[in-house]
């Protein structure tokens, strides 16, 4: 009977809170917190709409859902047991889902630049730093990314700048682009077809940026995630922040280690101490390397010993498996999760291997 009651019964309208927006709005059936939100007018932080990039992150106050692809790819299990959702890929099971998310303080509106590739030089076997000339300078906070372009591909391609941004803007932007096998944008940009090729660059995007605190700091890079860090801590320094600060960088041989003179550089000026920890993965056991061998997101307690884990944050960018690991060992040691930022360097692989 009551089986028979449900299926007779109008369906309940199902509406999402969200905060610090004071938004309410109804979800029709069948679509995304996102869709809705956008919708009905609301701000809400996204950007791939495909549950890749983390932009519409936030945080399951009340109300459950469904997800259309596993949060997992982007999410860490750790924010998934600590109630994070993505708004783009959750269809809500309930009457009222409550939801808070963190907005970007201080960036400036996502515009679309006409820009060019002026320089594309080689920093290791499979990374290459890339010159993109604006049609006009491009502000942005250190830490985000921009979107790229090309007459050639579908979709933008995600990309942090590398350069520690000015107040007036920049005309010239570089990244660090490392090559993905049977990658449409990357193959194309080593196999030479891109020089001085004409490209869209979308930006600035994401949320991933030095927070307000007086704490230590621990910075992971893994392969081209460097890019985002070094904006970072470049920027950090000229401001002259003084807080302790370990970098971390993971590669897999000394080939694989790049613009070490510029992080020497960034620890020399730094205001506070500044440790600098290269650590490699698969360098020949028989080498002249007498650093660090392993996995990167095992020397976080090396790199600080003896500080109050309590208060430090966790900076980290570069490949998802380094981020899940790094996330492990950063709650492991006693920092709080809501003290982790990064972005991981994800592609849409996950979306042609869904049923
Ligand atoms: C916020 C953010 C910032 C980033 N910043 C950087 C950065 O600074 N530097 C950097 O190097 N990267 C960065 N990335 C990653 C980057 O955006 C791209 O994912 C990457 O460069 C791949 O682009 P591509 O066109 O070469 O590969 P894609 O064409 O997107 O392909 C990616 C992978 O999916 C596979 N694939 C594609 N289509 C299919 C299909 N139909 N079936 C099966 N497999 C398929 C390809 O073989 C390849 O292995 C960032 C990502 C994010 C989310
Ligand atoms: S907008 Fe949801 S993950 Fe990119």
């Amino acid at each position: 009977m009551a089986f028979l009651k449900s299926l007779f019964a109008a369906k309940k309208a199902k509406f999402v809170e969200v905060q610090p927006f004071a938004a309410r709005f109804e979800v029709p059936a069948g679509e995304t917190v996102l869709e809705a939100a956008l919708k009905a007018g609301v701000d809400f932080p996204h950007n791939c709409t495909v549950g890749t990039c983390g932009s519409c992150k936030c945080k399951l106050k009340s109300g459950r859902v469904n997800a259309l692809t596993d949060f997992g790819y982007t999410l860490s299990q750790q924010e998934i047991a600590a109630g994070f959702i993505l708004a783009c890929q959750a269809i809500p099971r309930d009457e009222l889902t409550e939801l808070e998310v963190e907005v970007q303080a201080g960036s400036t509106p996502v515009a679309t630049y006409q820009g060019r590739i002026v320089a594309n030089d080689p920093l290791t076997h499979d990374i290459v730093r890339i010159g993109i000339e604006l049609d006009r300078p491009l502000q942005f906070v250190a830490g985000q990314y921009a979107n790229l372009k090309t007459a050639d591909i579908e979709r933008a391609r995600n990309y942090s700048f590398a350069d520690a941004p000015a107040a007036e803007g920049l005309k010239t932007v570089n990244f660090f682009i490392r090559k993905v096998p049977g990658g449409a944008f990357t193959e194309a940009l080593f196999a030479g077809k891109l020089a001085q090729a004409a490209i869209e660059v979308e930006a600035p995007h994401g949320n991933f940026h030095l927070h307000e605190s007086r704490g230590p700091m621990v910075c992971i890079a893994g392969g081209s995630g460097l890019a985002p860090l070094l904006s970072l801590l470049e920027d950090a320094s000229r401001r002259r922040v003084e807080r302790p600060c370990a970098m971390l960088f993971g590669a897999r041989t000394q080939a694989d280690l790049y613009c070490v003179d510029q992080i020497n550089a960034i620890a020399k000026n730094w205001a506070g101490k500044f440790v600098f920890l290269p650590v490699l993965s698969h360098e020949a056991a028989d080498s002249s390397w007498t650093g660090a061998r392993g996995l990167v997101t095992q020397f976080i307690t090396d790199a600080m010993p003896g500080i109050d884990w309590a208060s430090a944050e966790g900076y980290m960018c570069g490949p998802p498996g380094m981020i899940d690991a790094g996330i492990a060992s950063m709650t492991e040691v006693g920092m709080k999760l809501d003290a982790i930022f990064y972005d991981k360097f994800t592609d849409q692989s996950h979306i042609a291997k869904m049923p």
